[in-house]
């Protein structure tokens, strides 16, 4: 099964409007020509619709760093799905842990912006991880198992087809401390089982890339696994260069 690589850069809560625009015409026009890697950029909210004109025409795709579940109505504060895609944006983030962590983001409400997100016509990237605590008490398969089945819930093969999964797991976001090749492997080919058993042949299509602490210099090892389909990448895609590098991580 050939999957193209996926690389979103998250770039969370950095970047004004003209940092980002800057930031998405290096993106730009560095990745013109490259055409057997899917780059996708996640700028803050502000800067989406800006970021979205500038990559208009460009083969980097715009994905939102969340949504909320609802398409309109008295919620202070939330941005619909529908309103990303009216921006531009094709992918939308949604369970990154930091929102799980600081936001209380449980599954059930990863499910209902996964299921706004297709039903908005965007791609959702469903994020699952464990944290250190979890891996060290040797519950890493139950929490990804249980994130995956809370926050696909209800989700059949057409929406397979547009599904990315993110393996991020905690330990490793902005503590310069990756995975070994060989730890992430082990989780995506057990997310790669799950997703098949959940929709069968389609589950071997469905891209799952790795995230937490990804780097020019990591990156080849890492998606050189056969389960490793692409990368989420929150540091190291705030400067051109780093994040260039990991999207010509075949060069590398
Ligand atoms: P870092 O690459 O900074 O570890 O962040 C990973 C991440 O959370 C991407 O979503």
């Amino acid at each position: 099964m050939t999957r193209v690589p996926f690389i979103c850069g998250n770039w969370k809560l950095h970047k004004n409007v003209a940092e980002s625009v800057e930031l998405a015409t290096a993106i730009k026009n560095a990745v013109g020509p490259i055409r057997d890697v899917e780059v996708t950029i996640a700028p803050v909210f502000t800067a989406l619709y800006a970021v979205g004109k500038r990559l208009e025409g460009s083969s980097v795709a715009l994905a939102a760093q969340d949504c909320f579940w609802k398409s309109d109505g008295a919620y202070t504060g939330e941005v619909s799905a529908e309103l990303l895609r009216d921006v531009g944006c094709s992918y939308v983030i949604v369970g990154h842990s930091e929102r799980r962590q600081f936001f209380g983001e449980l599954d059930a409400a990863v499910n209902l912006k996964a299921k706004a997100a297709l039903a908005a016509g965007l791609r959702p990237i469903v994020c699952v991880g464990e944290s250190e605590r979890e891996r060290d008490a040797g519950e890493t398969f139950g929490r990804i198992s249980a994130q995956l089945e809370g926050s696909l819930e209800g989700f059949g093969q057409e929406a397979a087809a547009k599904l990315v999964i993110a393996y991020e797991p905690i330990w490793a976001i902005g503590t310069g401390r990756t995975a070994t090749p060989g730890q992430a492997e082990e989780v995506h080919a057990f997310v790669r089982d799950r997703l098949k058993k959940q929709f069968s042949a389609a589950g071997d299509s469905i891209r799952i890339a790795y995230g937490g602490s990804v780097k020019p210099d990591n990156a080849r090892l890492l998606l050189e696994q056969p389960n490793i389909d692409g990368a989420l990448v929150g540091g190291a895609s705030l400067k051109a260069d780093d994040f260039l590098g990991i999207v010509k991580y075949r060069s590398g």
